[in-house]
Formats: C-alpha cells, structure tokens, sequence
C-alpha cells in the first residue's frame, strides 16, 4: 500500500475554517460572562503617582476596575520555582503589582463590565497621572548594554583562532554593518482569552501555541495544582512566536478578572493593543567582517551584533549571530552578541528568530565578498561548504544544502544572470538575481501521543499540542493513519486541550519532529494490545498465537506465516465489548532520554514512557541537528521610483522527510511571504518621547499582500533524517523566512550595483 505520509491530503480542519465552523479563542461565549478591556500605560517609563479609577467605577455595567491600588494575590515571579514548575511569562511582569511603568502599552489597570462596550467605555474614564522619565527607544540611546553568557544553554559568545590578526592579514576582505528593524508578528487572529474560575478551578480558552504552557503558568501564578487549570485552544489564526508563551500581561489579567467578578470573563486585544505587550522582533545591528585568501577560502568570519532587549525578560533577544556558527568553516571566528535594554516592550521570538536577522547580515555579507572576489556568489558559498559542524566539529544528522543549491539555481535560470551589476535592463527597470542560504536548527522536545482503536472501524489519536495553521492536525492524521494502516478518513486527530497527553508548544520548529514519533508508537502499541486480546480469544482466528507471530497491514492484523488468516483490528475490539482500546506513548528527546531524566518524569496516565526511535541513534552528542535551504529570486528595480517589484522566487529546502506536501509547501510560502514583508515593508516605529509605537495598524504595518510576491516555486530535496526521530522528519515552520530578505538585498545589488543594507528596503534606502 502507497504511504499517506507525505501525501498532500487536505487538512482535516479545512471545512471546519472554511464555514466559519471552527471556533477561535475570542469566539467562546459562557453563561453570565463578562468583558475585560486594559487600560495602557501612555508612557515608556515612569511611575504612576495617581490613578483616578471612581468615574469608570461608578459607570453603569461596570463590576471592577482592578490596578496595582488592588495588588491582586499572585505568586511571585522565581525564576528557579517558574523553571521547575515549567512556568513562563511573556514580558517578565505581573500586571498590576507595582505603580511602575517599564513599556509604553503596559496593562495599568483592567476595567470589568457587563457588555464589551460598557467595558470599553469605561476604561477611557481611567485617568492616570503619571510621573513620567525620559525613555530610551533604540539601540544607541540606552546605558543598559550586556553582553549574556548563554543562549539557551549554549555560549551567546564565540572565539575561535584569532580573528582580528586574520582579518588584518587577510588578501581579499570586505567589512559592513547591516540592520534590521522592530517588527510586529500581526497574526490575522489577534491575542484573546476567556478565563473563568470555577469548583476551585480555572478553565481558560487562550489564543496560544501550546496549551500545557498557559496552564504550568496559570497554576503557577494561582497557585493551583496544575490539573485544576484546563487550557482550550483548537484553533489559532496564527502565531508565529507571539503565542508562544505561558501568559501575557492580558492572560494573567483576564484570570484576575474572572477571580474578582467570580463570573467568565472575555478579554481580547484590539488590534492597537497588538503591537506593544504581545512580543516583537527587536531591532538588530550586525557587525560582519569576511576575510579569504586570494582563491576566496574563507580564512575569518566575525558577526557581531547588538539587539534589543528588556529588562524585564532577560531571557529573551534575538540570536542573530548563531547562524554563522553554522554554515561557514572559518579557522578564525567571532560571534558576539550584545543586548541594549531599552523601554520598548519586551521582543519575543518571531519567526526564526535570530535566524530569520541574522541571515540578513550573513548572507548579505557572503554576497559582498563573492562581489569582491568577482565570484559567483553560489560558487563563493559551495567552495566554503561546511562539510561538518563548524563549531562542534560534529557531523550533520542529514545535510542537503548542495542540491537545495543546485536545484534553487536550476529554477531560478541563475545562469541568466550577469556577474557584473547594472548589466540586464527591461524597458526602464533594471532586473536582478540574488540568492542567500536558509538554516535552522532542528530541535526536539519530549512529547506524548495516545491512540484508541475503536469497533467501527475509526481510530482517534491526540495530543495537547495547538495547530497554529501549519497543518498539524492534518499530518498527525496521516502518521497515524499511515501507521495503523487504516483509511484516512476513518482517523482523526485531536489537539488544542490540556487535558491530552502532553505535548509541547508549537514553536522553535518542533511540533512535528516531536510528536510524529509518539503517535506512531501510540498507534503501534494500541495495535499490539488489540492483537494480544485477539490472541487470548478463542473466537479469534489468531487465538493461541504469539504476539511476534503476528503482523499488521491495511488495518488488519495477521500471521506473518500466512497473511491470509487473521482479522480486522476493529472486529477484535468490537467483540470484546469495549467502545475502543487505548495505548499512550511518550516519545523522549535526545536529551532527555540520554540522561535518563525522561523515565523519571511523571506523565498522564496511561501513559508509558518509552523510547520509541530505540532504533534511530540520535544521540545529540553524535551529530548536529539543522534544516538547510536556499532561497533564489529574480526582480527588477525602478530606479526612479525606488521601488522593488520581485519577478519569480525559487525556494528548496531540505527539512528531512516530508509528511505532507500540500501543508510543507504552505509553511514554505508563508515563510517566503513573511520574509518579503520583512524586506520591502514591515517595521514598527516609535514615538522617541513616550515610547509609543506610532504604527500600529495594518493600515501603517504594511505585511506583504499577493501584489507584493510573485511566483514561489517550492521544492523539497526530501533525504529522511537517518538520526533526528524514527520517521525521519525536521520541522519546517520558521526556516523558510530564512534567507528571503538576503535573497532580495543581493538582487537589488545585482540589478542597480546599490548595496542596501537596512531593512526595511522601501524607497528612500535607494537615495
Ligand atoms: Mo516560533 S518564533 O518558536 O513560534
């Protein structure tokens, strides 16, 4: 039988989003519930010396106004405690426990009523008065710069060789500074959350991309036994790294409303409110300096950047230097990474972060000493492949990176373009062909699946994971149809609730390499115990056998002696008079199942905690584990005008086996359409004297729109993954913004000989 997986079924939800059927956070209604709306701080810094809350109390529907003049009961934030209890909060600040403004946009107070526009009414009679300081808005104009020890664990600063001496020493070279700007994640679905306490719990239905997060956060912070809190999110319209925390500012606030009003309470964010509190991408400068011999053999690297950062969430800024760790063997190399704490809010991840930067500055950078050495650019970047992990000197798991190359060339009609810039004109536009590389690190969390095998013939198979759109439901769907050998339409996926075997958040890339192989052990282990009934059944043509006598195909399980005696999963469990049969697996991770810790965790039961890619050695110690790409476009430049107009994209990505064509390609699109945003159009400014984001709607935040992108050819070099998981796959959701702003900025080069090194690449750049 042909696999399902890889297959492009359609999404299991598509009709559900299509009619309007599936039901997203700010589409909850509870008996009796009420309405939350946040009163924002005006001001980037400060202390509020007065805040006036008796107009907006004594508005008719009003049931509470709640500021730090309440100091609501929550546990206080202890990193080691959150740690261990895995709690996080966003913005690294419980709302109102303190008169003291760190953000422009930061909850002051929450205003309770019982209809929305009473609620919102009423939080424009909230007056605070305000001693406000000066804030610092960009990189340069704050005192607060460090230089963290660690990202994640590994070092935040590299030295290898001595790259200055080299850099000095070098025959050919080419030193820039490259920039990228603060950038809003604007998900179509703005954040929203129904909280509501009740029997001495709180069930909460949050707009997030994992529910076991919110819910380790919510009981944190409640102090609740982490069952009492239930989190429901079945549907996201996006996230994109900003629902990829336990609670912002606004979830917290919504609990605290609901325990104060003792009623359901609906908060969701305006669309105003989008673009502070909620995470962003910080602004980020990056040094690069490229050093070869005369032949163009890389001799040093050095990325140094400086990037923004809060206070508040020391944790979090982006690592925009990792990817230079990554694709280039330099003897000598620097990566440095310095944050500036400024009073912007606190960024979060977003879309690749520190790739989805950082490959602006490094593949840009890569472009401007292939210029310099009069080299192909994509010769210049095969002849400094890294055969192995620079850094660790481990081999990859699975590198591809030569046919993404080769084929994103092929695709592109690379051999069209011209060495020499300003050489192709088309009537009175010049036309320009760029490329840069894409990497993202594949990683892996510990994840739990079940599966039940029920007498009609269906199987149901779930996780607490969220799909954030990418399309998870619809290849679990196919791994574990695929694995119980049933049709796919007699399967279905289950995700978005708490109370399902554990899973991790959507996020860093590893949904899908996470839990894919957990369901395959799910549905392996609940076919293995049907077929052990069968065998104790004496009306069973498989009674007396031996669990190893028997295999399973097309649903059926059968002798491997004779596969024509046997019988239909379904049929055991309906004879035995059980509605289904249920097996759980969890899927331990490099890490977790090396040092053991994963056999002492304790997990839902039934869960057993096995480790199901026994066969896969991915031992993290081995091998480097990375997504590679490359991205290819052609465009042309109005030279007058300033304006960029792309022509084709070309884009291979080599992220293991593909579980689903359909789905892969439209992370890959969104991916590229997300990075043509970030190269022609989208940033955020500020107001520098309050710290205020003066673009905030989508009206000013110009995202790319179908005008704006062109074809986007997407291939995939589809090498299973020998090492990573037992089916073979990497995650795909955030490398393909990887490389596209690069891609775009080295086309520009080629067609006008201009090097545009800020992005966003609008027209004043070209002056
Ligand atoms: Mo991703 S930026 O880890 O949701």
């Amino acid at each position: 039988m042909k696999s399902i997986i890889g297959q492009p079924a359609t999404r299991q939800d598509a009709k559900l989003k299509v009619t309007g059927a599936a039901k997203y956070s700010a589409e909850f209604a509870l008996p009796n519930m009420a309405y939350a709306v946040l009163v924002t701080a005006p001001v980037g810094r400060g202390t509020i010396r007065n805040l006036d809350v008796a107009q907006a109390r004594g508005t008719t529907g009003v049931l509470a106004v709640i500021s730090y003049q309440d100091k609501p009961q929550l546990r206080a934030l202890d990193p080691k405690a959150m740690a261990k209890a895995q709690a996080q909060t966003g913005e690294g600040l419980l709302p109102f426990q303190s008169p003291d403004i760190v953000y422009n946009g930061q909850a002051i107070a929450v205003v309770v009523a019982d209809t929305y526009e009473r609620a919102r009414y009423a939080a424009t009679l909230v007056k605070a008065d305000i001693d406000a300081l000066p804030p610092s808005t960009t990189l340069r104009d704050t005192p607060h710069i460090d230089a963290p020890a660690s990202i994640h664990g590994s070092p935040a600063q590299i030295m290898r060789g001595t790259p200055d001496a080299a850099y000095a020493n070098a025959p050919r070279k080419i030193e820039a500074t490259y920039h990228t700007t603060n950038e809003h994640h604007n998900p179509i679905e703005p954040h929203a959350n129904v909280a509501h306490f009740h029997d001495g719990g709180l069930t909460v239905y949050q707009a997030t991309q994992g529910t076991s997060p919110p819910q380790a956060t919510l009981a944190y912070l409640f102090e609740l036994a982490p069952e009492k809190v239930r989190v429901i999110n079945y549907f996201t319209g996006g996230g994109f790294g900003c629902k990829g925390t336990g609670a912002w500012g606004h979830d917290i606030a919504c609990a605290i409303a609901s325990r104060a009003v003792g009623r359901p309470v609906k908060l969701a964010l305006m669309r105003q409110q989008m673009f502070a509190g909620v995470g962003h991408r910080g602004e980020t400068e990056m040094a690069m300096q490229v050093g070869t011999d005369a032949d163009g053999k890389m001799e040093m690297l050095a990325m140094k950047t400086l990037t923004q950062g809060h206070q508040n969430q020391p944790q979090f800024f982006e690592t925009a230097g990792l990817m230079s760790n990554v694709m280039y063997p330099a003897p000598n190399y620097e990566m440095a990474h310095r944050v500036a704490r400024n009073n912007i809010a606190p960024p979060t991840y977003m879309r690749a972060p520190g790739e989805a930067p950082g490959a602006f500055g490094l593949e840009c950078a890569m472009d401007e000493m292939a210029a310099e050495l009069g080299m192909d650019p994509l010769k210049f970047r095969m002849q400094n492949y890294a055969g192995v992990d620079p850094d660790s000197g481990l081999p990859f798991s699975s590198k591809q990176l030569q046919k993404c190359y080769e084929r994103g060339a092929q695709l592109i009609g690379w051999d069209a373009r011209q060495q020499q810039p300003r050489q192709t004109r088309e009537g009175r536009y010049l036309i320009g062909y760029g490329m840069a590389s894409a990497t993202y690190p594949a990683n892996r969390q510990p994840a739990s699946a079940n599966c039940r095998i029920y007498g009609d013939g269906r199987a149901v198979s779930a996780c607490n994971g969220v799909d954030i759109g990418t399309g998870a439901y619809t290849v679990f769907r196919q791994v574990a149809a695929d694995t119980l050998g049933f049709p796919l339409y007699k399967v279905v996926f289950e995700l978005g609730d708490s109370k399902l075997p554990t899973a991790p958040q959507a996020g860093g890339s590893w949904l899908t390499a996470s839990v894919a192989p957990a369901v395959v052990e799910a549905c392996e282990m609940a076919m293995r115990d049907v077929a052990q009934m069968a065998t104790k059944d004496r009306r069973s043509p498989l009674f007396g056998r031996k669990l190893d006598e028997i295999k399973f195909q097309n649903g059926l399980a059968v002798l491997k002696s004779d596969s024509g005696k046997g019988e239909a999963l379904s049929a055991i469990v309906k004879r035995s008079g059980k509605p289904f049969v249920e097996a759980c697996c969890r899927a331990e991770t490099m890490m977790s199942a090396k040092n053991n810790e994963g056999l002492k965790q304790k997990t839902k039961a039934p869960c057993a905690i096995i480790d199901p890619d026994a066969e896969v050695d991915k031992d993290d110690a081995k091998y480097s584990f990375h997504s590679f790409g490359a991205q290819f476009c052609k465009l042309r430049v109005d030279e007058e005008m300033g304006t960029i107009r792309l022509l084709d994209w070309a884009v291979v990505m080599d992220a293991g086996r593909i579980l689903n064509h359909r789905t892969a390609r439209s992370q890959i699109l969104g991916g590229v359409g997300f990075g043509i945003g970030m190269a022609l159009s989208e940033e955020t400014l500020y107001d520098p004297n309050t710290a205020r984001p003066y673009i905030r709607n989508l009206a000013d935040y110009h995202v790319a729109v179908n005008g704006d992108v062109p074809r986007i050819q997407v291939e995939f070099v589809e090498v299973p993954d020998p090492h990573i998981n037992s089916v073979g796959c990497r995650g795909i959701g955030e490398i393909g913004i990887v490389g596209v702003p690069a891609a775009i900025a080295n086309a520009v080069f080629n067609a006008t000989g201009k090097r545009l090194r800020d992005l966003p690449l609008t027209p004043d750049k070209f002056v």
